[in-house]
């Protein structure tokens, strides 16, 4: 698909053609809101786009408009969060794919939503087994219980190279 860092001033050099009126948007390997903000205020951009940042990680739009917002970084997702918003994923996938395409396309997502949490293999190895919804439901609310209050650490994005590793 693509590999390497992406070379934001060429972006940058679009941008300062004035022949170019068209709003401009840079993207790649932003994976913050520190980064976002430090890449659109040196590239002179006038909006980002994300990508792999956001795969199991889609609070990070709104992290990095409360950044831009406030200066402040907003606390991680709790377990309720992220469970929550990775079983809509799981019912959409079902619901759009199907139970065998469905369920199998989001085995790659759990190690992303559940990402930092200690002791959590022996659950994310039964949610890419489990064939049935309903199980994989269950497996879920039995994180949140066993988890409920968790306090995560901010942790780095980790971006993969899906040249290398294409869940695709
Ligand atoms: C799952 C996935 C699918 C993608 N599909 C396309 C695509 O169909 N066409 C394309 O031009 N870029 C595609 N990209 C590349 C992204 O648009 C983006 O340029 C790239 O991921 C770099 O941004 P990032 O560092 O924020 O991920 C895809 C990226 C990912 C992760």
């Amino acid at each position: 698909m693509y590999k390497g860092e992406a070379d934001w001033t060429l972006i940058a050099k679009v941008k300062e053609n004035p022949r170019i009126t068209m709003p401009i948007f840079g993207n790649g390997d932003i994976d913050s809101p520190q980064k976002a903000v430090e890449y659109k205020n040196k590239y002179g951009v006038d909006g980002i786009m994300i990508g792999r940042a956001a795969i199991g990680y889609p609070w990070i739009f709104n992290e990095i408009k409360h950044y831009v917002a406030t200066g402040e970084l907003l606390a991680p997702p709790t377990i309720e969060e992220r469970v929550e918003v990775c079983k809509k994923h799981l019912l959409r996938s079902y619901e759009w794919k199907g139970p065998v395409v469905g369920i199998n396309e989001m085995r790659r997502h759990y190690a992303n939503y559940l990402k930092g949490m200690p002791n959590i293999k022996e659950y994310r190895s039964k949610l890419v087994t489990l064939k049935e919804i309903k199980e994989i439901e269950e497996v879920l609310d039995e994180i949140v219980t066993q988890y409920s209050g968790y306090d995560f650490e901010r942790s780095a994005i980790e971006l993969i190279n899906y040249h290398e590793h294409c869940p695709v």
